[in-house]
């Protein structure tokens, strides 16, 4: 008996250690002191002040965030292939065409299928574009019943229609007002979208499944790529496949993502210059918030919940954040001397909304180099109130999502740099 109650004593204050470990701050007086990284100082302690020199600086950044953060992606050594599962070329009234198109990735005996929902403007001129994962598959964002539902292991969620991991008719038309198509085809661009866990499906499975399969041979390192470098990876697939396409201009092709999807686009934007716009949607830690400030979730709370985002490199930085080599405004200056916009939600207080904002203040001296005007303002913008350089920025009322007002400013962004 008093072994038991030792052990229910022991459990229960382990939990309280938990719980207390887990506590997110969200007071701006509690956030630590903490100083940036240089981004303009060489590890060689060597200054940065031109553009050209900015190259061998972005370089050694890149190789910091892959060795110690997102793990290092394998270059892509194999055959892709496609084919038109649906056409439409009569879509809104003749206006757009929308077709699902089925992308084989092939590598050795290994394959796996990608399936892009993609929408166009019949103008016949080459379009600008946003290419975008989505979380819960591409039927979650038409009504058409043609657009199949993914095969793929799907998080469970009622509203979505995922049971048991798989997806189903229920989630269809779903998401289509966060993907607002109609909207984006008027204003003459066209869209690409694929549901995320076909490229690598999103819970920890050893790394077995998605894009790591086709590398199965290869014996995982400290630094191997995890999931987030695996969706930026396949976004880069996308792109090969869309630099053949005749319908898009592919010096213009915006990549944005929400939240996890927000982490892995600007990880796309990093290590593919092919991307001519970056987007980040409320990407928080690990993504434009700055990890120093420690406000809402912590380099902690993702090591111990989802480490599989990460390179196991990342795991010493738990609690450690102090000693990472590098911060997220360094990683948004590699989006440099690209338009890169950033946006937050008001109460996304998980996210940090102001360490996403003084993140993008503090990359704009890499914009600088190349006579441009990264983030204009200094001071958080008032609520819905975009402030637009080179970078742009807006905290929106409301919480964590991709909404309409969102889009509008994308769609505006966009106007205005391609
Ligand atoms: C969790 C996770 C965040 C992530 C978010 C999302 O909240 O902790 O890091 O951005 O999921 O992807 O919705």
């Amino acid at each position: 008996m008093k072994t038991i109650f030792t052990l229910i004593y022991f459990v229960g204050i382990s939990i309280q250690v938990l719980a207390q470990d887990f506590e997110p701050n969200y007071e701006e007086g509690k956030v630590p002191e903490y100083q940036l990284p240089d981004l303009l100082r060489m590890e060689n302690g060597h200054l940065i002040t031109n553009k050209r020199q900015w190259s061998n600086r972005r370089a050694e950044l890149v190789e910091i965030f892959e060795n110690e953060i997102y793990g290092k992606s394998p270059v892509w050594d194999g055959q892709i292939s496609s084919k038109v599962i649906l056409e439409n070329k009569d879509y809104l009234n003749g206006e757009a065409t929308r077709k699902v198109v089925k992308l084989t990735l092939k590598r050795g005996e290994k394959s796996l299928d990608f399936n892009l929902l993609v929408f166009y403007p019949n103008s016949g001129k080459q379009v600008p574009a946003f290419l975008g994962l989505n979380f819960y598959g591409n039927h979650t964002i038409s009504s058409d019943e043609q657009v199949a539902v993914p095969d793929a292991w799907i998080r469970n969620n009622e509203k979505m229609g995922s049971f048991n991991n798989k997806a189903s008719e229920k989630g269809r038309g779903q998401r289509i007002a966060n993907w607002p198509y109609e909207e984006i085809l008027t204003r003459g661009y066209g869209l690409v979208t694929m549901y995320y866990g076909e490229i690598d499906p999103d819970y920890e499975d050893g790394f077995k499944d998605g894009v790591h399969a086709l590398y199965s041979e290869r014996k995982r390192e400290p630094n191997s790529w995890a999931s987030i470098a695996g969706w930026a990876w396949g976004l880069s697939r996308v792109m090969d496949f869309l630099e053949g396409e005749d319908w898009i201009d592919n010096k213009k092709v915006a990549v944005l993502g929400h939240s996890r999807l927000g982490k892995a686009a600007l990880w796309t934007g990093a290590t593919d210059e092919r991307f001519a716009m970056v987007i980040s949607n409320n990407s928080g830690c690990g993504g434009a918030a700055l990890s120093r400030r420690a406000y809402g979730e912590t380099v902690g709370r993702m090591i111990e919940v989802i480490p599989y985002w990460f390179s196991d490199s990342f795991k010493v930085y738990n609690k450690r954040e102090n000693d990472l080599p590098v911060d997220q405004h360094q990683l948004l200056a590699l989006m440099a001397p690209r338009p890169l916009y950033v946006a937050s939600g008001a109460v996304d207080k998980w996210a940090d909304p102001k360490g996403e904002f003084l993140s993008c203040v503090a990359a704009s001296p890499a914009y600088k180099l190349f006579g441009k005007v990264g983030m204009p303002a200094t001071v958080l913008p008032p609520l819905d109130q975009p402030v637009m350089g080179t970078i742009g920025y807006h905290i929106r009322s409301g919480g964590h999502g991709l909404l309409p007002y969102d889009w509008q400013q994308y769609l505006d962004f966009a106007d205005r740099h391609f």
